[in-house]
């Protein structure tokens, strides 16, 4: 197996617009960052930084991950990380992106031009009950902003009750996610993906029939007329289920959190106060043993992150041992992950990583919700994988033949596990959460 694809970059000093490159301890922090100046009262929690360097044994000590990656039907290389010249110009040129210091802005497709308009109307949609059968359910009941849009919930509840097999996952920053849902490689696009919650009956989400139903549901309000109109101003007929959900994919890219008190220390922006204990969090978590930057990675901390004007990234899917039912690495048949797209036994109990950014308000955890709280998720990967003792879901995850390299047994001191669990939380962004931008525009 070849040098590790995930820290090529680094090494060949990938660089993001308008800030230093994101990695494991490669930054130069005390040339980039004003808060390591002498005297500056961060500088404190960033002494354990600040002679950081870029250290070659860790591409030894993480193996290779080539198995680790999509599977063979997604279309990735070999390595799982296609990288181009990064030329997308997106056509969301003169847009007034809200974007936090240091965020580049999100891939925005041709045929969907970013507008204030549109993410208006986005809005409106996202958290209307006429986008389901029985007028009571919206993306936003699945989706709380309070929540970091997670509901809560270990696995959502569609309108009509039905389960879902599956965790509601947390919409923010969604717009750099380059597949959608936990384990959907071909799920490429915002525009792609909503249809499914609104016309989708296995489980059923929002119960629509059909898009004309949509179009039947919200001609009954008024306000929608002036809404379409102003966000497709060169449609003839601009109410439409297929405009709807243009908008709602507008709307989704901004949708963006990147105002934490660990943002605000990485990007130097001067807000936000970091603790010690978070900052040595921070670190444990870019490094052998722990490993979690491997696949955490990225200004969104998920690798199946792309952004605009940046490289092409595949998505990528991991085996973090949560199951081991048969000895062999099974997962529960209800939902065994990636395997079930791709058909490639290797691919048996891969997931999407997601972001942690908020992680400390979207409990549960993981793609069924197994996992209730930031500790336990700690305890699970420093035993590189889950043991359940008894039950139809007994088995030994880190014995799993599928379980990635990077998810190996650690010894994590109760100190460690207290500082990580700090850097977790210091992820969360206040003003995200009630930001009156993304909030209910029919709650005044
Ligand atoms: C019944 C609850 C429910 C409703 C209603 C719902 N969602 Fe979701 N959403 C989920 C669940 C569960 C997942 C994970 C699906 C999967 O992996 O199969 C998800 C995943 C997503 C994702 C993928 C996020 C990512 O990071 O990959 C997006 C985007 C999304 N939903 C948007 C919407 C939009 C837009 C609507 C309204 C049109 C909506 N959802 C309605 C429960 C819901
Ligand atoms: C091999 C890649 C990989 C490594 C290494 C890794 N993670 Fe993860 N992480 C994932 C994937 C994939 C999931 C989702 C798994 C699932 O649902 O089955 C996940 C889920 C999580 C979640 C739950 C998030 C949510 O919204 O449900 C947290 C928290 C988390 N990881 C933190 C960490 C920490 C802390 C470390 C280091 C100790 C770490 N991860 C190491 C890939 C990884």
């Amino acid at each position: 197996m070849g040098a590790d694809v995930r820290l090529a970059p680094l090494t060949s000093g990938r660089s993001y617009p308008g800030r230093v490159p994101f990695g494991p301890r490669s930054l130069p922090w005390c040339v980039a960052l004003a808060a390591c100046s002498p005297g500056d009262p961060r500088g404190v929690a960033n002494t354990g930084v600040t002679t950081s360097v870029f250290d070659p044994t860790w591409i030894s000590t993480a193996g290779t991950d080539v198995d680790d990656s999509g599977g063979s039907s997604a279309g990735t290389s070999s390595t799982g990380l296609v990288e181009t010249s990064g030329t997308e110009t997106g056509s969301d040129v003169g847009f007034p992106w809200s974007l936090p210091p240091g965020y580049p802005a999100p891939r925005v497709p041709d045929d969907n031009p970013m507008s204030a308009a549109k993410v208006e109307l986005g809005r409106h949609l996202f958290y209307d009950p006429r986008l389901s059968s029985t007028g009571t359910y919206a993306c936003a009941t699945c989706h709380v902003q309070a929540l970091a849009f997670t509901d809560g919930r270990a696995t959502a509840v569609g309108e009509t009750g039905e389960v879902h097999r599956r965790n509601a996952m947390s919409l923010a920053n969604v717009g750099y996610a380059v597949s959608l849902a936990w384990a959907d490689p071909q799920l490429a696009t915002l525009e792609d993906q909503a249809p499914i919650p609104m016309y989708g009956h296995d489980p059923i989400e929002l119960g629509l029939g059909s898009p004309a139903d949509l179009e039947a549901n919200l001609a009954t309000e008024p306000l929608y007329d002036g809404l379409f109109a102003a966000a497709f101003p060169d449609d003839p007929a601009p109410l439409s289920a297929d405009n709807a959900v243009r908008a709602l994919a507008a709307f989704e890219r901004t949708i963006i959190s990147g105002r934490s008190d660990f943002d605000a220390w990485f990007y130097g922006t001067g807000y936000g106060d970091l603790s010690d204990a978070a900052a040595r969090g921070w670190e444990l978590f870019n490094a052998p043993p722990a490993n979690c930057f491997r696949c955490h990675d990225d200004f969104n901390l998920s690798d199946s992150t792309a952004y605009d004007g940046g490289p092409d990234v595949a998505p990528r899917f991991h085996n973090i041992g949560l199951y081991n039912l048969d000895g062999a690495g099974a997962y529960p048949a209800s939902d065994p992950g990636l395997v079930e797209v791709t058909g490639d036994p290797a691919d048996m109990g891969k997931f999407k990583t997601p972001t942690l950014h908020n992680v400390a308000v979207t409990a549960p955890y993981m793609h069924d919700g197994s996992v209730a709280t930031l500790g336990e998720v700690l305890d699970h990967y420093a035993t590189g994988g889950r043991t359940i003792t008894e039950g139809p879901h007994a088995g030994v995850g880190s014995d799993s033949p599928w379980r990635s390299e990077f998810v190996r047994p650690f010894e994590m001191s109760p100190q460690d596990r207290a500082d990580m669990l700090a850097f977790l939380e210091s992820l969360t962004d206040p003003a995200f959460l009630v930001d009156p931008a993304l909030g209910d525009p029919w709650a005044r």
